[in-house]
């Protein structure tokens, strides 16, 4: 049970709350970190969602942060974290719901405003119950209890770069484009520190163009990145009981992989790729899910260019998704050191050697006076001495070519 529920967006309606409690995260016996806020236990609720026979929504209520807060993350524990992220991954295809997780973080910027934390952004404030709870992020919460052992195990790792690490590992590990992330975010410390609700896109609004432009401008995207980030829509599904958008099941949904169910915008969801625009523009398939706000895609002048230029060119869409991923995931985050740190995916690299050009050139070294006699003597033994050198002869030289052109002549006559 404890290993299904793992990747599992809802419990079968037989999940008992002692079997739920038993799969929770494990919080840190010790506090390692220096700022800190004291862990809370997480209660669980089950969510009926009315009108559907479908098993419950899990979800678990923080009414605190589960683990420490740390002022910034260092470069070998996110590197380790990723390959954690990896592994979890593999086990739970829990890809999209750490994509939408991540974007959810940051997407609350509001460039208008100055003051951090007041902007919003990723700052991991999504991790408090007052945020959890906003109808956007409605099942995230699941991502988060994903995430949690993670979190414990890493006692400087910030929430904030953990939700971005997550999403990106993701992409990258679904088959999408490299992300030139950097890490370093600073963490909020307290609900109170939450953005108010209504700061993410709406799916269905009632002028789908001018909303996304609403919306992402506010966070000082462009209409070429509103398109390529719409491009992550090729992970996932919409589920009913979440968001209300999508059928509760179709042919590529029904079997899972993860929590079965829900609608996807590609036949393929769990690789990312261009498809979700091949698919939004052609529409034949009645079992993927198209969103006003994907549709418009396709129709407003503008987004149009972008839409029909990733649907034919995956490169270019993985190109202006990398760039647009990353500036995401830093829109109002505060980074500590303030130029960020950058991870590579493998172990540190050795700093490359020093340059030191003597180490590299002759030197003129004095001879020791032993090896300065062993040389008087062989140059004494033919006649010569090392202040005057030999004189070349000449002749001599001529005399011995000839012998052994002419004894190489009568050899090759011979074998004829
Ligand atoms: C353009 C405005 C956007 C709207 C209106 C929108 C709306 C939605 C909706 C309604 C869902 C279904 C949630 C559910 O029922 O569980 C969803 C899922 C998802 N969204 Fe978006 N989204 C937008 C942009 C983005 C962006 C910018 C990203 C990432 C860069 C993103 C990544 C995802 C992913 C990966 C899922 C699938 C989650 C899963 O399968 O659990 N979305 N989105």
């Amino acid at each position: 049970m404890a290993a299904s529920l793992r990747g599992a967006s809802y419990l079968p309606p037989s999940a008992s709350t002692a079997s739920v409690r038993s799969s929770l995260p494990r919080f840190p016996s010790s506090v390692k970190c220096s700022r800190l806020t004291p862990p809370c236990i997480p209660q669980l609720f089950f969510q009926r969602v009315k009108g559907r026979t479908s098993p419950p929504v899990l979800n678990i209520s923080y009414s605190g942060i589960a683990s420490p807060i740390c002022a910034s993350s260092v470069p070998e524990q996110l590197r380790s974290a990723k390959e954690d992220i990896k592994d979890l991954l593999r086990t739970t295809f829990s890809h999209p719901i750490l994509v939408r997780l991540g974007w959810h973080d940051a997407g609350t910027y509001n460039k208008n405003i100055e003051e951090w934390p007041k902007r919003g952004g990723a700052n991991g404030s999504l991790r408090f119950e007052i945020e959890l709870k906003h109808a956007a992020n409605a099942g995230l919460v699941n991502a988060l209890k994903l995430l949690e052992p993670i979190k414990d195990k890493y006692s400087e790792l910030t929430y904030a770069d953990l939700f971005q690490l997550a999403s990106a590992t993701a992409v990258e590990e679904a088959g999408g484009p490299k992300i030139p992330m950097k890490y370093g975010r600073v963490d909020v410390s307290g609900p109170e520190e939450c953005p108010e609700e209504g700061r993410l896109p709406d799916a269905g609004p009632p002028s789908p163009a001018d909303h996304l432009r609403d919306v992402f401008y506010r966070m000082g995207l462009s209409d070429k990145e509103i398109v390529a980030l719409s491009g992550a829509h090729t992970l996932g599904r919409a589920r009913l009981e979440r968001s209300g958008w999508g059928k509760p099941e179709t042919k590529y949904t029904k079997d899972g992989p993860g929590a079965p169910g829900g609608q996807s915008w590609t036949v393929k969801w769990l690789k990312f790729d261009n498809s979700y625009f091949k698919d939004i523009k052609e529409r034949r398939d009645e079992d993927l899910l198209v969103l006003p706000t994907d549709a418009i895609l396709f129709e407003d002048p503008s987004f149009k260019v972008y839409a029909e230029k990733y649907a034919e060119n995956q490169e270019a869409f993985f190109r202006d998704y990398a760039e647009a991923h990353a500036k995401l995931s830093n829109l109002g985050a505060k980074f500590d050191p303030p130029e960020g740190l950058v991870i590579d995916d493998g172990p540190a690299k050795a700093a490359p050697e020093k340059f030191e050009a003597a180490k590299y050139s002759y030197q003129k070294r004095e001879l020791s006076d032993t090896m300065k006699q062993k040389i008087r003597a062989e140059y004494e033994a033919v006649g010569g001495s090392p202040d005057k050198p030999l004189q070349s002869n000449y002749f001599l030289d001529i005399m011995i070519v000839i012998g052994v052109l002419a004894i190489l002549t009568s050899l090759l006559g011979n074998g004829n």
